[in-house]
């Protein structure tokens, strides 16, 4: 595994993204995953709409956007989002889906944590500092899947939307077809994924937990006219429970003091989920300073 890897190092100050292969996790299970997301999304749409959650926090939610009135950006997306972790929730339907579910989040979950053991090195910080820190026993972890069929016209529609991800790193893995773009010094890059690899991206918490050393990373997905595309990201937080600040061992000397205001895990996703907030605005709810460019 990557532990501690100057490429990785790289990849998180640079970037706020990587790709990561050989990861130990079975492409079966990875294309099973794929193949029940895809039966999930086929469900005619009274079983689907079973799942129509309410709240923000509901352990599973099932939208669409191809009834909603026509917004500023038309989106192009259906979604399931469950969550799996710590508690483990999953739809009915599709059949035998569960242990599918089960087996992958954990093996996913195996993988974070090596991922975030070098991370924390990487920081200067002990191997296991965020495990325990942040509590990852009892860590909030969400799937999202999501389906953008073809648009007819894609240039005037969106996937999803330019936004970062609340937790500490999203695992993304897609049938094939890509559509994900990050962000880098402004410029939108299209990213293609080697195949069984997962796309990892940093979330808001390695941004307030490194006070900022490690950036969260801008990205959306944009459709095509052609195929269908499914992604599965599966967002690993904190705890719930967990309030996060930047890491005191980070602070202190010369220049750093703290530059995001500790929040409970659980409040930061109920403010990012509930307002209409987009690209990094509710991490600019908790940043203290620089507010601005020009504040250092
Ligand atoms: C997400 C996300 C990107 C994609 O679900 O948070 O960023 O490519 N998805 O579907
Ligand atoms: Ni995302």
């Amino acid at each position: 595994m990557v532990q501690n890897s100057p490429a990785l190092r790289f990849a998180c100050k640079e970037w706020g993204f990587f790709m990561v292969i050989n990861h130990g996790v079975d492409e079966g299970l990875m294309n099973s995953m794929l193949e029940g997301c895809r039966e999930f999304f086929d469900l005619t749409d009274e079983e689907k709409r079973v799942n129509e959650g309410k709240h923000v926090l509901d352990p599973i939610r099932y939208g669409t956007s191809f009834n909603a009135s026509v917004d500023e950006v038309s989106l192009w997306r259906d979604y399931l989002k469950v969550i799996v972790h710590q508690e483990f929730h999953c739809p009915n339907k599709p059949a035998d889906f569960s242990n599918v579910l089960q087996e992958y989040t954990k093996a996913v979950r195996d993988v974070v944590r090596g991922l975030l053991e070098g991370i924390s090195e990487n920081l200067g910080l002990e191997s296991c500092y965020i495990n325990r820190a942040l509590d990852l026993e009892s860590s909030l972890q969400i799937l999202i899947a999501n389906l953008y069929p073809p648009c007819p016209q894609p240039e005037l529609a969106m996937g999803l939307p330019s936004h970062s991800d609340h937790g500490l790193l999203t695992m993304l893995i897609e049938n094939g077809i890509s559509g994900l773009q990050i962000q880098h010094k402004g410029k939108w890059v299209n990213v293609n994924a080697a195949p069984g690899a997962f796309l990892v991206n940093t979330g808001d918490h390695v941004e307030i937990l490194s006070n900022g050393k490690y950036r969260s990373v801008l990205h959306r997905a944009v459709v095509n006219n052609k195929s269908t595309r499914i992604s599965i990201a599966l967002a690993n937080g904190p705890s719930p429970e967990a309030i996060v600040s930047p890491a005191e061992e980070l602070l202190g000397n010369g220049s750093s003091r703290a530059a995001y205001i500790g929040m409970k895990y659980k409040d930061y996703v109920e403010l990012q989920q509930s307002n209409k907030l987009s690209g990094k605005s509710c991490l600019d709810r908790v940043k203290i300073w620089p507010k601005m460019p020009g504040d250092y």
